[in-house]
């Protein structure tokens, strides 16, 4: 079986006008296994450009005070950075307003901090979540556990055998129950990219917010949320080129401002008695404790970073690395790309006959090229497919063709050793 999806074209792009970036990264220049790394699991996390780090090691050495709580020159400099952080968050996204961007410890909190401050005040039994089947887990599983502690019933929204979500099945879903809509913006194990805009509109119409998990979506793709309309956009700084540990939830501030709080404790408060306590405004309420302030501050440097570099440059070149796959990899005999949607981003997730995708990944380390083998936190797709698992390679800017002549070689050896 061949799957060419003729709608993608290879583009014209400067590819080499991106080989500059790749010195950025100081791990690229590591040796695995005797053999240069060939770094393709961008979409588990991607890799840290030098002035990330070096932001880092400056915070750590000359600004590091805790934040909100004192006078002190370190931890006045140490909260206008963290603030700063958030307010490029807010450009970066096109929020309204910096106090629509809550920092969570990543994309799984934002997602719980929604299910805990909306779904537990707003969604009762009966009412009716809509998901989708291509859903990280992430996704899945806090709203099962509302689902469960309410009594709501959760829907889902099929897709074809492209890994499209069909749209008329979605539509066809909404009904006077429907209270909540929990969207992935770009599949993490297939690499489609969901016509959210279309869907948030369609919700909208029915008067049912929106969450958007943009966890694979905002590292490789403009994102807007104005232009949207989402009500909530979740990602983690980890998969942009940021450290781990932190995340953001966008919200719109209405939404927000009507949430309960999900984590109790210090910052989050306006007043507290034994009596009663009062919550401070957003986004502090949702930041309660010692936030990851040094991770917070990473995270700023590497949107600066990106955001020198062009998100629609950087989304072209990778289009560009993924049409030169695609087309590489469906002329290997007994390989079969999982996931041929017409609008994707640069993630090739395959199966070879014969071969169990783990056997597959630790060849290729030999070769010195990650790739991530498993369910990818989506087993509802892979039982979508009926395969208990994929490779996955996942490319990000600072890969080039020579990486992808690499993946197609290291694929034709395994084949010999296996078949
Ligand atoms: N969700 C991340 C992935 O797809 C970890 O690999």
């Amino acid at each position: 079986m061949k799957i060419i999806d003729t709608s993608i074209q290879p583009r014209k792009i400067q590819t080499n006008s991106m080989e500059k970036f790749r010195a950025d990264f100081p791990i690229l220049k590591l040796k695995i296994n005797d053999k240069p790394l060939i770094y393709l699991d961008s979409a588990a996390s991607s890799q840290m450009p030098q002035v990330v780090i070096d932001r880092l090691v400056h915070y750590q050495t000359a600004q590091h005070a805790n934040i909100n709580r004192a006078v002190y020159y370190l931890s006045e400099i140490a909260t206008s950075e963290y603030e700063g952080a958030r307010h490029k968050l807010q450009k970066f996204i096109n929020a309204r307003e910096d106090r629509e961007v809550i920092f969570t410890s990543g994309t799984t909190d934002s997602i719980n901090l929604v299910m805990h401050g909306y779904g537990r005040k707003f969604i009762k039994a009966g009412d009716e979540i809509i998901l989708t089947t291509l859903e990280h887990h992430s996704n899945i599983v806090p709203w099962q556990m509302l689902a469960e502690e309410t009594g709501a019933k959760i829907r889902i929204v099929p897709i074809n055998d492209k890994g499209e979500l069909l749209i008329d099945a979605y539509e066809k879903l909404f009904n006077k129950r429907t209270k909540f809509v929990g969207l992935i913006h770009v599949s993490n194990a297939l690499g489609t990219i969901n016509p959210i805009k279309q869907m948030i509109a369609f919700a909208h119409l029915h008067h049912v917010p929106v969450l958007i998990d943009g966890a694979q979506a905002a590292p490789h793709i403009k994102v807007d949320v104005q232009d949207l309309d989402c009500d909530f956009y979740a990602f983690s700084a980890h998969k942009l080129c940021g450290p781990t540990g932190v995340g953001m939830l966008y919200g719109k501030a209405a939404q927000l401002e009507a949430m309960q709080p999900f984590k109790g404790g210090g910052d989050m408060i306006a007043s507290v008695t034994f009596e009663k306590t009062t919550y401070n405004v957003i986004p502090h309420k949702f930041e309660a404790g010692t936030p990851p302030i040094a991770a917070a501050i990473g995270f700023g440097a590497a949107i600066d970073y990106l955001s020198t570099i062009g998100m629609d440059k950087i989304h072209l070149y990778e289009l560009d690395l993924l049409n030169y796959a695609t087309e590489l990899i469906n002329d290997i005999p007994g390989v079969h790309i999982v996931g041929n949607a017409i609008n994707k981003t640069a993630v090739l997730s395959f199966v070879v006959d014969g071969i169990h995708p783990h056997d597959i990944g630790t060849l290729l380390n030999q070769e010195g090229i990650a790739v991530r083998t498993g369910h990818h936190c989506a087993q509802p797709v892979m039982q979508r497919f009926n395969i208990p698992a994929t490779s996955r390679a996942s490319f990000a800017f600072y890969n080039n063709k020579l990486e992808v002549d690499a993946l197609i070689a290291g694929i034709r050896k395994v084949q010999k050793v296996f078949l």
